[in-house]
């Protein structure tokens, strides 16, 4: 047995010493000079013949460190290269720290030859270097032995410029990722008629907020937790081949979170199969292309609705005109026998819908207020708001049965936070702040309590009655809320009247 295996050994050697092994690389980082300066070379290789870097994926495991640098180069076929014994790459990254490192890549054996034995030139690569998003990396490579101390040796460099989160390896790393770049919203969106457009697109699990733009012109802003997303967009103005933008908004990126574009094409016409020269008169100048888009997205939304038709989405819309306006910050203050459904829901849709308004409800932020007290969260808010309306409630007629049946019954284990909003309200009346901020708003003829006369001093408008003479004064204000903030739609509890 071991006779069997010494004798393998042997002709290993044997076929290693008479076939002589091609030279690979050995690397290793190298953070000074190379011992070779110390010495003095009468004799030195070439330099170079070329140098290339690439970004490479290099395991799905370890994110974010995963993206490195392919760094291949080619030697000169010249008689030099029996002189070479390494090759040393430094790489300078320039954002906004500086970083320099270098590897020193030994060659394992003597070149015995000018090119490979099976031709062509020698080429070798490196993998190794972390790549950050968009940064400048100068890298340089020299083969050693090099030039004397004082000579200028022979060396290549190239510059290489990392790609952002939409580079198809860069979006790999945990930032893009963060940011949505593996999201596939599949955005389909068609011209339903002269005003409405009909937007669709998958949800992330990043987040549940979206705003979308079509051509800068009409926007809506929507929570939704489903998995896909389907709205109608009122616009006015041609819309077919409008641009339509998805802008989430993600816990890690808010605002900076990867956008993403569609665009608008006409709706398939499924209601009029008996014209259909028609259609292909008003498809006929189309490209192929785009009618075999339709058909495909056609066919996905159908499948998508099939899934999902049981699902609904709430959404809201601005009046075009109004659109790229700050929205106003509202605060709405009820009392606790109102009818959550029919009364709160039902203006905060208005409010959302008609007025511009991004609604505070405390219904939507228990969990603030259990952190914080309803005191502090009521001054905050009041602080952070642009208007305090307080709903006033007819409590005998707001709630009947079919409220009573419904989610939104009377009040559940709500706070009645209208007494401290009162107070808050009272304090700024005697110091005269403030005070433009608050407003009183009843649906029915509901008159205010007596203990609330201090009331009498806001302005009050009568719904629908006085709507227009309500959303005139609403948005007279400069709202400090920046523009794009999202709202949060009516959900849950609430749905359109
Ligand atoms: C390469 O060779 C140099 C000089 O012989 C040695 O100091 C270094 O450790 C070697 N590096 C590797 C990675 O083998
Ligand atoms: C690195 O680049 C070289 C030369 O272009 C190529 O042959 C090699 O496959 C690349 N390696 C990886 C892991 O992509
Ligand atoms: C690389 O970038 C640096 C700094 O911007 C510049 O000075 C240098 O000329 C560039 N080199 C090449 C090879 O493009
Ligand atoms: C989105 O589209 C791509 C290709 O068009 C498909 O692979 C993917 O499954 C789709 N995703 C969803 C959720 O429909
Ligand atoms: C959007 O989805 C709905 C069903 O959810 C479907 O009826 C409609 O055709 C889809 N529209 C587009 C533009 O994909
Ligand atoms: C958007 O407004 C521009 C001019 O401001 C107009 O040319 C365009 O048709 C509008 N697009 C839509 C979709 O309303």
């Amino acid at each position: 047995m071991s006779l069997v295996l010494l004798s393998l050994v042997a002709l290993c050697r044997s076929a290693r010493s008479t076939m002589p092994q091609e030279p690979n690389i050995q690397c290793g980082f190298e953070a000074g000079p190379s011992p070779e300066w110390m010495v003095q070379h009468t004799l030195t290789p070439g330099d170079l013949r070329e140098l290339r870097v690439e970004p490479v994926r290099t395991s799905a495991a370890a994110k974010d460190n995963s993206i490195l640098m392919n760094i291949s180069w080619t030697l000169r076929a010249d008689a030099s290269i029996r002189l070479l014994k390494a090759t040393k790459i430094c790489v300078t990254g320039k954002s906004h720290v500086q970083s320099y490192s270098c590897v020193r890549c030994n060659y394992t054996e003597a070149f015995q030859s000018q090119t490979r034995p099976s031709g062509g030139k020698w080429t070798f690569s490196y993998i190794g270097f972390p790549v950050e998003l968009s940064t400048l990396y100068l890298i340089g490579a020299h083969n050693i032995p090099n030039a004397n101390m004082n000579e200028d040796g022979p060396s290549l460099s190239v510059n290489f410029t990392s790609p952002g989160c939409l580079d198809h390896i860069m979006k790999y790393k945990q930032k893009c990722i963060d940011a949505g770049s593996l999201w596939e919203p599949n955005i389909t969106a068609c011209k339903k008629n002269e005003k409405m457009v009909e937007v669709n697109f998958t949800n992330s699990p990043l987040g549940d907020r979206y705003m979308i733009l079509i051509q800068y012109n009409t926007s809506v802003i929507l929570e939704n937790k489903l998995t896909r997303t389907s709205v109608v967009i009122p616009v006015n103005g041609e819309s077919e081949g409008a641009v339509v933008q998805v802008t989430p908004y993600f816990r890690t990126c808010g605002n900076d979170c990867i956008r993403r574009k569609g665009i608008v094409v006409l709706c398939p016409q499924t209601v009029s199969p008996s014209s259909p020269d028609n259609n292909r008169s008003v498809l006929g100048g189309w490209l192929p292309l785009l009618l075999s888009l339709l058909v495909a997205t056609w066919v996905l939304a159908a499948g998508i609705y099939l899934t999902w038709k049981h699902e609904r989405i709430k959404m809201m819309s601005f009046p075009t005109t109004t659109t790229l306006l700050p929205l106003v910050k509202v605060l709405v203050v009820y009392p606790s026998d109102v009818c959550f459904h029919h009364t709160v829901c039902y203006f905060t849709e208005f409010l959302q819908n008609h007025c511009r308004s991004e609604v505070v409800l405390e219904k939507w932020q228990k969990k603030r207020i259990a952190e914080v007290g309803p005191l502090q969260w009521l001054t905050t808010q009041k602080q952070a708001s642009d208007k305090v309306i307080f709903l006033l409630s007819n409590a005998a007629a707001a709630c009947d049965g079919t409220c009573g049946q419904n989610e939104g019954a009377p009040r559940e284990n709500s706070q009645d936070l209208f007494p401290l909003a009162f107070n808050l309200f009272c304090s700024d009346l005697s110091s005269q702040t403030h005070l433009h901020k608050y407003m009183v708003v009843y649906f029915r003829r509901a008159d205010i309590k007596d203990n609330y006369n201090a009331l009498h001093v806001c302005p009050k408008y009568h719904l629908m009655k006085d709507a227009n003479a309500f959303r005139t004064e609403l948005l007279r204000v400069t709202p400090h809320v920046s523009v794009g903030k999202w709202s949060q739609a009516c959900h849950g509890s609430c749905s359109p009247l």
